[in-house]
């Protein structure tokens, strides 16, 4: 998801910038709509995952500030996701046209009455959309500073990656013998 929202937010500033008879002026949003319609598919699949499992606890290492901020980003990056998923759909489907996902299926409109509809979610896509990239810059961050700087198993754990041989500091409240 990560990677398809990067090309998303790409590829929304370049398809702004085209002019009318720029050869891509009309495939580059249809491909931006089809690839986002399919990111709302994936990230339903995803929160229902979250609510129906297992959650995986924060490790015993990460201090109480840490694991507030580490579930107050998620959160935010959760909310951040939906909202950007919404007001592209309440963007497209403005003037009452259904979105063409790749040729394969349609999604019809439904709320297509609001005054303005179009520059009200037009800004809040746009401005919701720097601070998504924004946040998940500092959320890498954080995950890359847990793998550099503490020597954790944040990131090992998430990319199913092999426990750290040595510094394995998780679990290990047991004193050595
Ligand atoms: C997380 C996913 C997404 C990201 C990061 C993203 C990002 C962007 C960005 C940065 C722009 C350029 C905004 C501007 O310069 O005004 C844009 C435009 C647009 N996006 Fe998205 N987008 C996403 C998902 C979607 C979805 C799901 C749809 C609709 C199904 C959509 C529909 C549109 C439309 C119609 C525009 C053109 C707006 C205009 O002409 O002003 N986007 N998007
Ligand atoms: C658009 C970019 C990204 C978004 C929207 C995003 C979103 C999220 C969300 C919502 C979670 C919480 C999962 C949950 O427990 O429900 C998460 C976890 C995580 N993300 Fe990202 N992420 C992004 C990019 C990245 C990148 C680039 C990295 C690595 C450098 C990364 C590393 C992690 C790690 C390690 C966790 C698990 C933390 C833990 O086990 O407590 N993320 N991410």
């Amino acid at each position: 998801m990560a990677i398809a929202i990067a090309c998303l937010f790409g590829l929304g500033l370049w398809m702004t910038s085209l002019g009318y008879y720029d050869a891509w002026y009309n495939q580059a949003p249809s491909i931006h709509k089809s690839i986002g319609i399919l990111l709302v598919g994936v990230f339903i699949f995803r929160a229902s995952w979250k609510l129906f499992n297992i959650k995986p606890q924060p490790l015993s290492t990460h201090t109480a500030i840490e694991k507030k901020l580490a579930h107050l980003t998620h959160i935010m990056l959760y909310i951040l996701m939906a909202c950007i998923m919404v007001s592209g759909y309440l963007i497209s489907t403005a003037d009452g046209r259904v979105i063409e996902v790749f040729d394969w299926f349609e999604i019809p409109a439904t709320l297509t009455n609001i005054e303005n509809q179009e520059d009200i979610a037009g800004d809040i896509h746009y401005y919701l959309a720097f601070t998504l990239i924004g946040l998940s810059i500092i959320h890498a961050f954080a995950a890359i500073k847990h793998h550099v700087i503490d020597k954790d198993d944040t990131l090992r754990r998430m990319a199913s990656l092999p426990k750290h041989p040595n510094k394995n500091k998780n679990h290990s409240k047991r004193k050595k013998p």
